[in-house]
């Protein structure tokens, strides 16, 4: 006996698919991005709740007991993040997901017969696992918990051949004989598969890949809706499916790199690999009274964030600082890389939280060819996203990300706390050319003795 007959099942099922429709239209830009999360949040719960109305489920008090456990981790986890760690969080939710998905179609293997589900069971148990066991690796990637370099070793590709091609064979088997040691047999190929397909990806590239096995866990979802009969897993796996490629292929333009260059790159050699050796070349080294006065008399002045203002939390000091210098006349923006931090839209979020009015963000399609007329740069915290390597180093494993054109500026600050290289491990030239000066520090410090020094001016 269940409380909802079908047809109220279906209207909510499909009430939630159209909460998820307009969560992601909210996610398309900051100002409504948050409406989007809550609306999206409550396509979710409509969900869950609609499956306990309306299905006959047996062993209740372990489902409740599993949300309840789950919930109990994931919610703290996800509200103690910092914002520079989210990549990873995500990672690990996406990998859990195709993972969950895997294993309720083994569960499922039993209760079937027909070839065609079996198929479907099939391509969520690799999918699932593929994305479980490769999200792992790109968390162990970014929580640096293993290096961010590519791994690579002889033989790879022919060990990526021999994993691919055992599982198409035993995916068959699985779909003629439904046998579950094969299917338990299939579900460790596609970890290995995971495993091996991320572990050549370099660091920087990793986001892209979280993001392409976020469609994966999509596409397995939607599978797994085939398996049980469940629409609307099959609508929300669609759009997580799509979702995630368009992401992915934005990301991978925004870097200047193609999908399979980065999946396939190091298995040919050519990796992301960076160099991460400082080299002994002078650098002019600016104090913070000197940055205020080139600052404070300038007309234009653009600011560049980048992971740095992240890390230091210096972006309301970036704010106040650029308040100040409109305050004089300046005019004041922010140029916006799309890959600049850690995470698709960091550095709108993070200046957001500022309150940087959004109309003072100009992304670098909007702002590159305005860096001539700007006086000033200031550089905060922010290193590949400026580096003129992507342009005129072939070698270089940033080659072709389009960069912000700082070096046109007639004046380029750089504020950051050493020499080191950034995400990529590469040194940037325009370090040491003869218009740019650096404040080292920590951003927010430097940021708040370049203000303190504006406002006596
Ligand atoms: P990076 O190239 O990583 O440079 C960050 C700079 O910040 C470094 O020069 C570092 O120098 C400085 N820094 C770090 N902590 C600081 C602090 N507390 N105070 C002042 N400076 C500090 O950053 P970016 O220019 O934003 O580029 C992003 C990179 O990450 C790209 O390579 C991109 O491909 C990659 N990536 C992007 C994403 C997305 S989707 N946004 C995801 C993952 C990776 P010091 O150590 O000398 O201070």
């Amino acid at each position: 006996m269940t409380l909802l007959d079908p047809v109220w099942t279906s209207l909510l099922y499909l009430a939630a698919a159209v909460f998820f429709i307009l969560a992601l239209r909210g996610l398309s830009s900051p100002r409504t991005a948050r409406r989007g999360n809550l609306i999206g949040a409550f396509g979710a719960l409509l969900a869950v709740v609609t499956v306990f109305l309306s299905a006959r489920l047996d062993n209740i008090p372990w489902i409740i007991g599993a949300i309840a456990v789950g919930t109990a981790v994931a919610a703290p986890v996800a509200r103690r993040v910092k914002m520079t760690q989210m990549p990873q969080l995500v990672a690990l939710f996406n990998g859990v997901g195709g993972g969950a998905a895997a294993l309720v179609a083994l569960l499922e293997l039993s209760h079937t017969g027909d070839p065609w589900v079996r198929l479907a069971i099939v391509f969520t148990l690799l999918v699932g696992a593929v994305s479980f066991a490769g999200s792992g690796v790109t968390f162990a990637k970014l929580q640096e918990l293993m290096t961010t370099r590519p791994v690579v070793f002889p033989g790879l590709p022919v060990a990526m051949a021999a994993v691919l091609l055992a599982a198409v064979g035993t995916g068959v088997a699985v779909v003629l004989t439904g046998s579950l040691p094969l299917a338990v047999l299939l579900m460790v190929l596609g970890l290995a598969a995971g495993a091996l397909l991320v572990l050549p990806v370099g660091g920087a590239d990793v986001p892209i890949v979280i993001s392409l096995l976020n469609a994966f866990t999509g596409l397995a979802v939607a599978a797994s809706g085939v398996v049980l009969g469940n629409v609307l897993l099959v609508v929300a796996g669609t759009l997580v499916g799509a979702s995630g490629t368009i992401l992915t292929r934005a990301m991978a333009a925004a870097m200047g790199r193609s999908v399979a260059g980065i999946l396939f790159g190091a298995f040919k050699g050519g990796s992301t690999a960076g160099s991460t050796a400082v080299s002994e070349r002078p650098v002019r080294s600016s104090s913070a009274e000197d940055v205020a006065v080139l600052l404070g008399y300038a007309q234009r002045v653009i600011i560049v964030p980048g992971y740095g203002l992240a890390v230091a939390q210096g972006q309301h000091t970036a704010a106040e600082l650029a308040l100040a210098l409109e305050a004089r006349g300046i005019e004041v923006d922010f140029a916006i890389h799309p890959v600049a931090g850690r995470m698709p839209g960091h550095m709108n979020v993070l200046l957001a939280e500022a309150n940087v009015p959004y109309e003072s963000l100009k992304e670098m399609g909007e702002i590159n060819s305005e860096f001539r007329t700007a006086d000033v740069v200031l550089v905060v915290g922010a290193n590949d996203v400026v580096n003129p390597a992507a342009k005129t180093s072939s070698g270089s494993p940033i080659y072709g990300m389009p960069i912000l054109e700082v070096a046109e500026a007639r004046q380029v600050i750089f504020l950051k706390r050493s020499m080191r290289p950034g995400f990529a491990g590469i040194e940037n030239d325009l370090l040491y050319e003869p218009q740019t000066s650096l404040l080292f520090g920590d951003a927010k410090d430097s940021l708040a003795k370049v203000l303190g020094a504006v406002k006596s001016l």
